[in-house]
């Protein structure tokens, strides 16, 4: 069998660029140079599309995304690659679409009896005021957060209403988005890294993302520095809790190939926060150390993504 020609998106417009290219760099460095060709794309910051052109003169064989955030993940991007034919690894249109929109995905993993943390979502273009009741009933601490945003940008604890009216103008200036004022859980925050196989959905490991401040900040996320830590402190029927949810939520949201479902365990409850379709794949980010403490490489989890989805 000849090599597989795979093609990397990387870069874009969105907050993540840099993460993105960092991304890249790793897949790079770990796809077997006598299995594959590899071809970069790299999407330029003002949104050009120089490169669209060229992958539809040249489809790969397959489509690795390195894209974290904006149109790489909320479902465009895969509809583009859809629409085309061009077989890519990881979430589809609507579950892409849904874990970007985190109060819908919050409504269908509530109604499938996964926990979630309060909320109440302030519609964008409405005022606070409105919603007082709601919000005051909930309690606080709150955190606030724009419903379609990502590391952690733009996201801030409110202790009272004014400082809530603060995070919610702040968010509205910035976002066009609706903000959600959720229940502040504080508690141990994890994340499970899930991967699909022909077979089975599994948790490849549970990282403690040890966090040092109220909030799992951009800094923290992208320089990773502080050290991950495992969940091995739980009861053990709590870790196998931890990761059923996990699967559960991988399931009903529809992800396929690869995700993060991030949690905070506080008390023996477990609440899911969020799902990641396209977490970041650096050296220092969680799925390749996932894949690693499963005793695979980074390489080998590539390996098996790209034969899931050309099998
Ligand atoms: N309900 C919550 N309670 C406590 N901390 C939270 C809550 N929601 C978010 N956080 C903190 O904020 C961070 C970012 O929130 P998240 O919902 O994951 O948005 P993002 O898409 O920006 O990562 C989380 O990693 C966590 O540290
Ligand atoms: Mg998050």
């Amino acid at each position: 069998m000849g090599k597989i020609n795979v093609a990397i998106l990387a870069g874009g417009s969105s907050v993540e660029r840099d993460i993105s290219l960092r991304s890249c760099e790793n897949i790079t460095a770990n796809l077997d140079n006598d299995k594959y060709n590899i071809k970069i794309y790299e999407l330029p910051k003002d949104g050009s599309t120089n490169w669209a052109r060229e992958i539809i003169k040249e489809p790969p064989d397959i489509v690795l995304s390195a894209l974290h955030g904006g149109n790489g993940e909320n479902g465009s991007l895969q509809g583009f690659l859809h629409c085309l034919g061009i077989p890519f690894a990881g979430s589809r249109v609507l579950s892409s679409a849904l874990c970007m929109d985190k109060k819908t995905a919050k409504t269908v993993m509530a109604a499938n009896h996964i926990q979630v943390p309060a909320d109440v979502c302030i519609k964008r273009g409405e005022r606070l005021i409105d919603y007082a009741d709601e919000i005051r009933q909930m309690g606080f601490p709150l955190i606030a957060k724009p419903n379609r945003g990502g590391s952690s940008i733009g996201i801030g604890i409110a202790y009272d209403m004014d400082e809530l009216e603060k995070a919610v103008d702040s968010i509205a200036k910035k976002y066009d988005d609706d903000v959600i004022a959720e229940k502040y859980i504080q508690g141990q925050e994890i994340t499970c890294a899930v991967a699909e196989s022909k077979d089975s959905i599994d948790v490849m490991a549970v990282l403690d993302i040890n966090k040092r401040g109220d909030i799992f900040d951009y800094e923290d996320k992208s320089k990773s520095s502080s050290p991950l830590g495992d969940i091995s402190n739980m009861p053990v029927f709590m870790q196998d809790m931890v990761k059923a949810i996990a699967v559960k939520t991988f399931t009903v949201l529809k992800c396929r190939g690869y995700a993060c479902v991030d949690m905070i365990v506080k008390d023996e409850q477990i609440y899911v926060i969020e799902v990641n379709t396209l977490p970041g794949l650096t050296d220092k980010s969680l799925i390749p150390k996932a894949a690693q403490i499963s005793n695979m490489s980074f390489g080998e989890f590539l390996d098996r993504l790209i034969e899931f989805e050309l099998r």
